[in-house]
């Protein structure tokens, strides 16, 4: 066999090895780059004879023409099987769910979200937001309060009391948001608008009750104000809270030692369809929160002259308004960390309330 004829065989094995696009291209500089096989080969046509050039030089180019029809070829096979295997690896099944933006996976805690629903109500008003430390003096929590030593209601509160400190004092975890109102008219001159939302505790555990539970207090001092004021503002707050047109309130006569006088209000209600209650309709009523006229002893506890200054003050249980707006029922739930209870009843992080968005659309 001629030496052209084993250099086309040794080259036409090496394309059709090559198992890619890379490798085909080094056959291709071995046999047609400068100093390739085939080109090296063509560099002798200018040294020979016409005759030789007739015969010899025609196979050469001919070998030349072959190789590189196969280089050709064998590069079409190779880019359609590359392009064939990508699609492959890259195939999307369009029968698959949507995945949802990482903006839409996590969850907003009901209680994060009843705060900024009332936020948004109360700054709407007027309110401002205020707050004070969980780990509070007996002082605040009680005697400022007008809760006398030694009095029962004291008792009333299941209070978690800490250790003695070196004088003797025993500070407490507040049971409730109420030491604020006092911190706040130390701060503060009238006129007071504020709202006042925040965790408190006492030693209580059932489906209703939690240890560590929310409150949300409210306080308006000024000259003038009185319980029509305040009754206005917390119908309205039930109205666009509970995102209903119109609700049916009930005053009643209570105690509360920083409050005289003292309500417990209920607005009327429709129990019939399990734990989603329905506000503005019904006949049944449902206790929501304390009420009454701050009382002289907490006005001068605050620096204020009962002469000069009134106010009116609420609290209510935040947890509870949030049981009863989503109808969910059991308390201990919200402080599990269940992270299908969580997507169940949880809030979409870019839903922000608004009074002009809606709270909880
Ligand atoms: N602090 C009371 C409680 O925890 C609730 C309360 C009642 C707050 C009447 C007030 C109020 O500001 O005026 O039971």
């Amino acid at each position: 066999m001629s030496d052209l004829e084993n250099l086309k065989i040794s080259l036409l094995a090496e394309i059709a090895e090559a198992g890619d696009e890379a490798g085909l291209e080094a056959v291709r500089l071995s046999a047609l780059g400068k100093k390739g096989s085939v080109s090296e080969l063509l560099k002798t046509l200018g040294g020979m004879s016409p005759e030789e050039r007739q015969s010899r030089g025609a196979a050469i180019n001919a070998l030349k023409t072959e190789v590189s029809d196969a280089l050709a070829a064998r590069k079409t096979v190779l880019r359609d099987a590359a392009i064939e295997a990508r699609l492959k690896a890259e195939t999307v099944d369009v029968s698959l769910p949507v995945r949802s933006s990482p903006a839409e996976r996590g969850r907003i805690h009901p209680i994060s979200q009843i705060t900024d629903e009332i936020t948004a109500i109360f700054a709407d008003m007027g309110f401002s937001i205020a707050e004070g430390p969980d780990i509070e003096t007996d002082y605040y929590n009680f005697t400022a309060l007008n809760f006398p030593e030694g009095h029962p209601a004291r008792e009333m509160h299941d209070t978690f009391f800490f250790q003695p400190d070196e004088n003797g004092e025993r500070k407490v975890l507040r049971t409730h948001t109420s030491p604020v109102q006092v911190r706040t008219m130390e701060a503060q001159k009238p006129p007071i608008r504020i709202v006042i939302p925040g965790k408190t505790y006492r030693q209580d555990s059932d489906a209703t009750h939690s240890p560590m539970f929310h409150q949300v207090e409210g306080l308006v001092v000024d000259r003038k104000s009185h319980v029509g004021n305040m009754r206005w503002i917390l119908e309205e707050f039930c109205k666009s809270f509970f995102e209903v047109d119109n609700v049916v309130m009930r005053f009643r006569p209570s105690f509360f030692p920083f409050t005289e006088p003292s309500f417990e209000v209920d607005i009327q209600c429709d129990r019939s369809s399990g734990p989603i209650v329905k506000f503005g309709e019904g006949t049944d009523w449902m206790e929501i929160l304390g009420c009454g006229m701050v009382h002289p002893n907490v006005l001068r506890a605050g620096g204020l002259d009962p002469d000069e200054y009134q106010g009116f003050a609420w609290g209510m249980g935040l947890d509870r308004i949030a049981m009863l707006k989503y109808g969910m029922p059991d308390l201990r739930d919200f402080f599990n960390a269940d992270v299908r209870w969580m997507s169940h009843y949880g809030f979409r992080p870019l839903d922000m309330p608004t009074l002009f968005g809606g709270l909880s659309s």
